[in-house]
């Protein structure tokens, strides 16, 4: 069941972004093959299945067109990860189990390949095939999700400064609700409001995201520690290399699990509210918890 809507959700995603992004031999050809690099490297696509899954929560179908919102939230998460790796950022040669794109573009590439898919994501969030007033939503529910204020570029900002100092729990929670948890809960919320839910269950998916999103980092982290780099398609220990502001850091191991697994039973009663089918979304969140790479 589980596999199949992760299977699933992954498929529907592909075939979106294959039709949204600009072919690779679109000119310049450089950039498109940069982003196509970078996107298609095998990811979990873990946000459009979670706004998937919040669109048919809402509705009981999965929304027409709503692989679309989840394709864009794809690009904006890919585009965050491109610009994470780069040497100014966490250095990182190895994404998706591929050389990052910088290391096979040149950074000046891979610096507009990430502008290129934020860029690309708004576009495809204009012609979403949703009410407008709805649309208009989604698009300011993602553009603060991944903002300075709360957001994603906030959430990276502070996790560049809080290199090599020990952040007190409080900036760490901060570093992680914002540069992962927001995203996530955009995804969420946006799948939602697509879905035409009510006030009421798009509250139950904001709190459902918050929570699930800061154990999502916080199982990052852990793994980070315990996975070698062919298992996470990324490099291994790295955040011990460069004194990263992380929750193994902090707190050790098995608090930090500990402190995940707290999390994913807060994140199950957001959603008691919303009704059967919200035994997929608390499946996927199991999953997250769970998952090895
Ligand atoms: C990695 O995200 C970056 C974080 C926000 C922790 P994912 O673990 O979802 O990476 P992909 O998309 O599967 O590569
Ligand atoms: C990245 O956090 C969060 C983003 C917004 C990209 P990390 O730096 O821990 O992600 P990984 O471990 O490189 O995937
Ligand atoms: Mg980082
Ligand atoms: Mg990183
Ligand atoms: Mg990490």
């Amino acid at each position: 069941m589980l596999k199949q809507t992760l299977e699933e959700g992954r498929k529907l995603a592909d075939a979106a972004l294959e039709r949204l992004l600009p072919p690779a031999e679109q000119r310049p050809t450089s950039i498109h093959a940069a982003m196509r690099h970078s996107v298609f490297a095998g990811g979990k696509r873990i946000r459009p299945i979670l706004c998937m899954e919040a669109g048919r929560d809402v509705s009981g179908n999965l929304p027409a067109g709503i692989e679309e919102l989840g394709a864009g939230l794809e690009m904006l998460h890919t585009y965050s990860l491109i610009h994470d790796d780069l040497p100014a950022l966490d250095n990182d040669d190895l994404r998706r189990g591929r050389p990052t794109c910088h290391k096979v573009f040149g950074e000046a590439i891979a610096i507009l390949a990430g502008d290129a898919l934020q860029t690309q994501a708004y576009e495809v969030f204009a012609g979403l095939r949703c009410p407008a007033e709805a649309r208009v939503k989604i698009i300011e529910e993602i553009a603060k999700g991944t903002g300075t204020v709360n957001g994603m570029i906030g959430g990276q900002v502070v996790d560049l400064e809080a290199e090599r100092i020990k952040p007190d729990a409080g900036t760490l929670e901060y570093i992680h609700r914002s540069k992962t948890a927001a995203l996530i809960t955009a995804s969420l919320v946006s799948g939602g409001i697509y879905g035409g839910g009510s006030p009421e269950q798009i509250r139950s998916l904001r709190d459902f995201g918050q929570a699930i999103g800061l154990a999502f980092q916080i199982v990052d982290d852990i793994l980070d520690l315990t996975q070698s780099s062919e298992q996470l398609g990324k490099t291994a220990g790295k955040d011990v290399a460069s004194e990263k502001a992380t929750y193994p850091a902090l707190f050790g191991l098995d608090e930090s699990r500990r402190k995940a697994a707290i999390l994913l039973d807060s994140a199950n009663r957001a959603l008691d509210g919303v009704g059967a089918s919200a035994n997929v979304l608390k499946g996927l969140g199991r999953f997250l918890i769970e998952r090895q790479n």
